[in-house]
């Protein structure tokens, strides 16, 4: 009888413990924390490369008439820029519970550093980015396959869809540490 008891609330403890840290999530930060480390010409210039780049923008273009025509033809009664199905490749954190968006996170920032990498709240310590695999356990998504990484949204899913020579593409794009 009292083993029973006390095998439930063990049981009952394990199950809560399990799921708080399944749950566990990062939260964005935003482009600018990002930046304190990633902009000088030293450190590989990724601020003023990602600045220059179309991914920037991809929120504002959801703003533009273009846009709205786009989500019209498709069969949205919505502006684009409040579709589900417009933000999912022009934006982060649209769909995440505001309690995980940093007070500098703007979704105005488009596909933005933490689209890609993943929310940083978790790995942005030097301590931690400093070590790949750390970085990665503490929530940094690294890509093995860069090609299809793009191509999770560079498809024809996209209504403006342009087949994507990722050679070129990625020459446009990238934005490597310096070594020195
Ligand atoms: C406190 C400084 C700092 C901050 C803040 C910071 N980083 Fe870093 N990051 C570094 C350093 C240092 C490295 C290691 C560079 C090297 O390889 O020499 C690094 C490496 C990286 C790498 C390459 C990892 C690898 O091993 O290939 C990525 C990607 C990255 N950072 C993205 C981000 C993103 C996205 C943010 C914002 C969420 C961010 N960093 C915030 C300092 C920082
Ligand atoms: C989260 C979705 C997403 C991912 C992942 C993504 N892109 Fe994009 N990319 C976009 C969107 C959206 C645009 C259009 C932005 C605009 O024009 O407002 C774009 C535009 C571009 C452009 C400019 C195209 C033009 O017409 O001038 C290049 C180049 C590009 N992406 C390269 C890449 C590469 C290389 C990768 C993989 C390393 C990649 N993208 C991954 C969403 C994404
Ligand atoms: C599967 C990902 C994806 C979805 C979903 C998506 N887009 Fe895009 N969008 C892109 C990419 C990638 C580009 C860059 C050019 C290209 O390949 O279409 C882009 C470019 C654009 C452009 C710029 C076109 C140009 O000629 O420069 C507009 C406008 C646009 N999208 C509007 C929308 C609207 C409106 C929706 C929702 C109805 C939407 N997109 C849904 C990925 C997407
Ligand atoms: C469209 C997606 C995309 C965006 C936006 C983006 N990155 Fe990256 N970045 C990548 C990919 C892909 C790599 C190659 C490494 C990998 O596979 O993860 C990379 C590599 C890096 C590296 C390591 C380069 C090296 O030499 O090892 C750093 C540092 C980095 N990014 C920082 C940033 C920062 C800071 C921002 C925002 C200012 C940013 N990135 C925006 C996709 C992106």
């Amino acid at each position: 009888m009292l083993f029973n008891k006390y095998f439930l609330l063990l049981t009952f403890f394990l199950i809560s413990y399990l799921t708080i840290h399944a749950q566990k999530e990062y939260s964005f930060i935003g482009v600018k924390d990002c930046a304190m480390c990633h902009k000088t010409e030293k450190q590989g210039l990724q601020l003023s490369i990602w600045q220059n780049s179309k991914h920037a923008k991809a929120y504002e273009t959801l703003k533009t008439e273009e846009a709205d025509a786009i989500a019209k033809e498709k069969g949205f009664n919505t502006p684009a820029v409040e579709t589900f199905d417009c933000l999912k490749c022009h934006a982060s954190g649209y769909n995440v519970d505001a309690s995980l968006l940093g007070s500098k996170f703007k979704i105005e920032d488009g596909v933005q550093c933490e689209t890609c990498h993943g929310p940083g709240s978790d790995y942005k310590p030097l301590s931690i980015m400093k070590d790949r695999q750390k970085s990665i356990e503490n929530g940094l998504i690294y890509h093995e396959n860069l090609e299809d990484f793009c191509i999770g949204c560079h498809n024809i899913e996209s209504p403006t869809h342009v087949p994507m020579d990722f050679g070129e593409a990625w020459e446009l794009i990238k934005h490597p540490v310096k070594k020195d």
